[in-house]
C-alpha cells in the first residue's frame, strides 16, 4: 500500500454526511465562542510579562501584530480546507487528503503537541493562577505539591492542582458537546468582560515614561530585545493565539460548517487580536517593562491599581477562562483521535461513541491519563515552547496542503476559497517558519525527537494495518459478501456500520 496514498474526498464527504455520529449543535455564536474560548488563556496572563521583560519591551505590541498576521494567513488555509472537508479531524484530515496517510500520520501525531500538551500547559498556568488566588485571601499551598519536580527554583513533587483541573474538564467533556459548549460560552464572556474592564480601568493609570523607548534597543545578543527581540518574542507570544484552529475540529458538531466555520475562525481571531494589543499597551503602560518578569504579570498590574476587588475578580475570570481553553483543547484532541481512530490509525477505542452521551468518551478518559502525567510533571515553559512549535509546524503544513488541493482537485467545491493562491499560503508557510525560527533550537530538536517517536510508532504498527486494510478495502468494494465492518483494527477505506 502506498504510503502516500490520500484519502478519497468523496469517503471524507461521505462520513460526514451519513455516518456522523455527533451531534449538530454548534451555530456561528458558539463557533465563535468556542475560538475565543480557545484563545484567551495562559499565554496572556502568564506569558506577556516574561516575553516584555526578556525580549520586547512595550514592542510586545508589535510581537501580537506579528504573531497575528502568521495566524491570519494559516487562518485563511484553514478556512478554505475546513469548509471544503468539514469533517472533524481539522489539519489531520486535511493531511490525509492532501498528503497521504504518511503525512496525515505526522500530522496528527504533531497536533498531540498542540492539543495535549498545550492542555497541560494551561493546567499548569490554572495552578499558578489558584495559588496567587489563595495567596489573596492567605492560604498557601505547599509548594511540593503544585509544581513539576524539574521546574527550576522551587522544590517541587507533583503539580495537584494542575491534575484536578485536567480531571473535571476531561468528566465535562465525557457529558457531552451541548453541555460543553453552554458551559463554554458563559465563561468565555466571563473573561472577556474582565479583560475589557482590565483594559478601561488600567488605561487610567498608564504612566507614559513606561512606553519609552517603545523598542529597547539590541543589548548584543539575537532575541535580546530591538528588532530580534521583537521576531524571538512573537515565537514565545504565538501561544496566546493557540485555538482559533480548534473551530475547524468541530466541523462535524456546526450545524452549518461551510458558512459558520470562517465566521469562527476570524471572529475569534479578529476580537483576540484587538484584545491583546490593547491589554499589551496597557500592562506595560502601567508596570515598567523591567518589572515584569514574574508569573502572574496581571497581578502585579492590578497592585498598581488601587480597586482591590479586581484582582479577586480578575483571578477568578482567568480561572474560568483557563478551564475553556482546556475544554476546547481537549476537545479538539478528542475530535482528531476519534477521526484517526475511524482511519485505522489509532486503536478502536478513540472512536467509541457513548451509547447515551454520544461523545468520544473513553478517548476522553484515556486523554485525561496522558494529560495529567505531562500536566503533574512537566515545568510550563518546557509545554508551552513545545505547543508552539508544534502547533506552528501544523500550520506551515496545512498552508502547503492547500496549494497541493488545487492543483489535484481544482474543481472541487470550495464554498470558502483562500485568496491569491499560492501567495497566501506561501506567506503563510514563510511567517510561520519565521516564527519557529524565534523560538530556537532547543524547541527545533524537541520537535525532531517527537516526530522520530511518532514515525517509529507509525511504521511498527503499520504491517499489522496494511492486511487489514487490504480486507477491508475488499469487503468495501462488496468482493467479500458479509464481512464489511471486519474486526481486524480498522482502516482508511473502512466504513462503520
Ligand atoms: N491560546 C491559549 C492560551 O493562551 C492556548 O492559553
Amino acid at each position: 500500500m502506498d504510503l502516500f496514498q490520500t484519502k478519497p474526498l468523496e469517503k471524507l464527504l461521505d462520513e460526514a454526511a451519513e455516518h456522523n455520529a455527533l451531534k449538530r449543535t454548534l451555530g456561528p455564536g458558539s463557533l465563535v465562542a468556542l475560538g475565543i474560548g480557545a484563545i484567551i488563556g495562559a499565554g496572556i496572563f502568564t506569558l506577556t510579562g516574561v516575553v516584555a521583560a526578556t525580549h520586547t519591551g512595550p514592542g510586545l505590541i508589535f510581537s501580537f501584530v506579528l504573531t497575528a498576521i502568521g495566524c491570519s494567513l494559516a487562518g485563511l488555509c484553514y478556512s478554505e480546507f475546513a469548509t471544503m472537508i468539514p469533517v472533524a479531524g481539522s489539519a489531520y484530515t486535511y493531511a490525509y487528503a492532501s498528503f497521504g496517510e504518511l503525512w496525515a500520520w505526522i500530522i496528527g501525531w504533531d497536533l498531540i503537541l498542540e492539543y495535549s500538551v498545550g492542555a497541560a500547559t494551561v493546567a499548569i498556568g490554572w495552578s499558578q493562577t489558584l495559588g496567587a488566588l489563595l495567596a489573596g485571601f492567605g492560604l498557601h499551598i505547599p509548594g511540593r505539591l503544585a509544581a513539576s519536580p524539574w521546574q527550576s527554583g522551587g522544590d517541587g513533587l507533583i503539580n495537584l492542582p494542575a491534575v484536578a483541573v485536567v480531571v473535571a474538564v476531561s468528566l465535562v467533556l465525557v457529558r457531552g458537546i451541548r453541555e460543553s459548549a453552554r458551559f463554554n460560552s458563559v465563561i468565555v464572556a466571563l473573561k472577556v468582560a474582565v479583560v475589557l474592564v482590565f483594559i478601561a480601568i488600567g488605561w487610567g493609570y498608564m504612566q507614559p515614561a513606561n512606553h519609552t523607548p517603545l523598542i529597547p534597543p539590541n543589548r548584543g545578543e539575537f532575541g535580546q530585545f530591538g528588532w530580534s527581540g521583537l521576531l524571538a518574542g512573537a515565537g514565545l507570544i504565538f501561544f496566546a493565539y493557540i485555538g482559533f484552529d480548534a473551530v475547524s475540529t468541530a466541523a462535524q458538531e456546526a450545524r452549518n460548517p461551510r458558512r459558520d466555520l470562517p465566521i469562527g475562525i476570524f471572529g475569534s481571531l479578529a476580537v483576540c487580536t484587538v484584545l491583546f494589543i490593547l491589554y499589551a499597551w496597557v500592562l506595560t503602560g502601567v508596570v515598567n517593562y523591567r518589572e515584569l518578569n514574574v508569573a502572574a504579570p496581571l497581578a502585579l498590574a492590578l497592585a498598581r491599581i488601587p480597586h482591590p476587588w479586581l484582582a479577586v475578580a480578575m483571578n477568578l475570570a482567568v480561572l474560568a477562562g483557563l478551564t475553556s481553553v482546556m475544554l476546547v483543547m481537549l476537545l479538539g484532541q478528542s475530535r482528531v483521535f476519534y477521526s484517526m481512530s475511524r482511519d485505522g490509525l489509532l486503536p478502536e477505542v478513540f472512536a467509541a461513541v457513548h451509547p447515551r452521551y454520544r461523545t468520544p468518551w473513553r478517548s476522553n478518559l484515556l486523554l485525561m491519563v496522558f494529560v495529567s502525567l505531562f500536566a503533574a510533571f512537566v515545568p510550563i515553559t518546557v509545554v508551552g515552547q513545545m505547543t508552539s512549535i508544534g502547533t506552528m509546524f501544523a500550520f506551515v503544513l496545512v498552508s502547503g496542503g492547500i496549494i497541493i488541493m488545487r492543483k489535484r482537485n481544482p474543481g472541487l467545491e470550495r464554498p470558502f476559497r483562500t485568496p491569491w493562491v499560492p501567495v497566501v499560503p506561501l506567506a503563510s508557510i514563510a511567517v510561520n517558519l519565521l516564527l519557529m525560527a524565534g523560538l530556537g533550537w532547543t524547541n527545533w530538536t524537541r520537535l525532531i525527537v517527537w516526530l522520530a517517536i511518532g514515525l517509529a510508532i507509525y511504521f511498527r504498527r503499520r504491517p499489522v494495518r496494511t492486511d487489514s486494510d487490504r480486507r477491508a478495502a475488499l469487503a468495501f468494494a462488496g468482493q467479500e459478501a458479509g464481512t464489511t465492518g471486519g474486526e481486524e483494527g480498522g482502516s482508511s477505506l473502512r466504513r462503520r456500520p
